[in-house]
């Protein structure tokens, strides 16, 4: 067989950052990266399962790839991550998959591609209560050399009723600090300018009785010009030293992920998500109040199990109260296995919930917009990530509030900070002009 791989990643940034982690895992064992799937021995999906057409995308993108397999004698075709944890051998039987292995099962990643060599097919879908990866070093294949993903969880144990999470990625376990530090710090002197810190759940990050707002403002200290994010957070343990940590540390990022999911205290109730409307309220007005300028994102479904109008309207109601900057929002996808499954009637016609998730994402574009006309004329420290996907003449980064911030220049490089002031916007961009060059080092 050719040693070279080629991994394509789906679904949410903890896959992105496992995939790196494969990778490494992959490079140790004299694997090679292709430069296209056609050239590669070995195609890995790293997938998703979050919702049903996440899963079909997969299922289409295997279809093609039994075509290339055929071309290409001897390729083989593995599927990593939440698919295969969930799906297991089933995923044989499209009859183009040679490699099964879940999220813990990394580490027996060359065993399974030998042993699929050879005999023709493997799996490994063992879960772990231990695995962290803490001590392989990511292989940033797809890094723009600023920033970075550093998964400092893996995990969760929320049992939300609609998620599979808990099923595909098993026990919640946190990784060591030292580690934590130590991959950051090595980020910082290869010139990486912006971390973030993945876990399901980072507020209950807890190792040896560091807690996360500590192994935060820890990382903090490794040097001013490092950036610092994290993702996600849920609002049912987000506390009061988190929310002073990032308001007293300059880069720490003003801008906090926090899924709302519904704004419906009994479609809360029935998602056991563990607060209500008022209670995250309560946390959105610390936020505003103790970090001025904070931006905030969420995540909503619509169309969960008996949701009604009633409902909805409430959903609406907290975003315009909110007024978030962005949002992640979906029709609500039946998972088998999770108690909404078991329990609950995916009542709510599909026509139904596309009407109320249009509506959503209309008032979030509503919303974006005019959250961003607010910056306009205001001056942002931009960390400079790349050229503009629309115009080479122009540099694109993001400001601590997580906007995209795009501008004209020809003197300054990814990875440097410059101050722009904004001179207009649409609902996802900040267009302006720089004022003046590097200001951190
Ligand atoms: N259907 C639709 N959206 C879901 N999410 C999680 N599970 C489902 C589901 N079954 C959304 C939630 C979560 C985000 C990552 O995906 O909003 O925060
Ligand atoms: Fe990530 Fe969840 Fe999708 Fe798995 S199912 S890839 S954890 S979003």
């Amino acid at each position: 067989m050719k040693k070279t791989f080629y991994i394509e990643t789906y679904g949410c940034q903890m896959n992105f950052s496992d995939t790196e982690i494969v990778a490494s895992i992959l490079t140790k064992e004299n694997f090679l990266e292709a430069p296209s799937p056609e050239e590669a021995g070995l195609i890995l999906l790293n997938t998703c399962s979050i919702r049903e057409n996440a899963e079909q995308r997969i299922f289409n993108r295997l279809r093609h790839l039994k075509s290339l397999k055929k071309k290409n004698k001897g390729m083989m075709i593995g599927i990593l991550g939440c698919m295969a944890e969930r799906l297991k051998e089933q995923l044989f039987e499209e009859g183009v998959v040679d490699i099964v292995a879940g999220p813990d099962s990394y580490r027996e990643l060359p065993q399974l591609i030998y042993s699929a060599n050879e005999s023709g097919k493997a799996f490994n879908i063992l879960l772990s209560a231990e695995e962290t990866y803490a001590d392989i070093n990511p292989v940033r294949i797809d890094s723009n050399g600023v920033s970075a993903f550093i998964s400092i969880m893996r995990g969760c144990q929320n049992f939300c009723a609609y998620c599979v999470v808990p099923y595909t990625r098993g026990t919640e376990r946190s990784r060591s600090a030292d580690t934590i530090l130590s991959e950051a710090t090595t980020l910082f002197n290869d010139g990486y300018r912006e971390i973030t810190l993945l876990g399901q759940n980072v507020n209950s990050y807890h190792y040896n009785n560091v807690n996360f707002p500590e192994l935060l403002s820890e990382v903090a200290k490794i040097n001013p010009a490092l950036r610092i994010r994290f993702a996600t957070s849920h609002p049912k343990d987000l506390s009061d030293e988190l929310i002073e940590v990032i308001a007293s540390n300059d880069n720490i990022c003003k801008s906090i992920h926090l899924p709302l999911q519904s704004g419906s205290n009994r479609i809360l109730k029935l998602m056991k998500r563990n607060y209500t409307r008022e209670s995250y309220m309560a946390i959105i007005d610390k936020i505003y109040s103790q970090i001025p300028g904070c931006s905030i994102s969420t995540d909503i479904i619509c169309g969960f199990c008996s949701e009604n109008d009633q409902d909805h309207g409430h959903t609406l109601d907290i975003m315009r109260r909110v007024a978030y900057d962005s949002a992640f929002m979906f029709r609500y996808s039946e998972r088998p296995g999770t108690f909404a499954a078991g329990k609950y009637k995916d009542d709510v016609p599909e026509k139904i919930k596309t009407q109320r998730l249009n509506e959503i994402i209309a008032l979030q574009n509503k919303l974006s917009l005019e959250k961003n006309k607010k910056d306009i004329g205001k001056t942002f420290e931009v960390l400079i990530e790349g050229r503009s996907k629309k115009s080479a003449a122009q540099l694109s980064g993001r400001n601590s509030q997580n906007k995209v911030v795009v501008f004209t220049d020809d003197k300054h490089q990814p990875g440097e900070y410059v101050m722009v002031k904004i001179t207009g916007c649409t609902s996802a961009t900040l267009k302006g002009e720089i004022i003046n060059s590097e200001v951190r080092s």
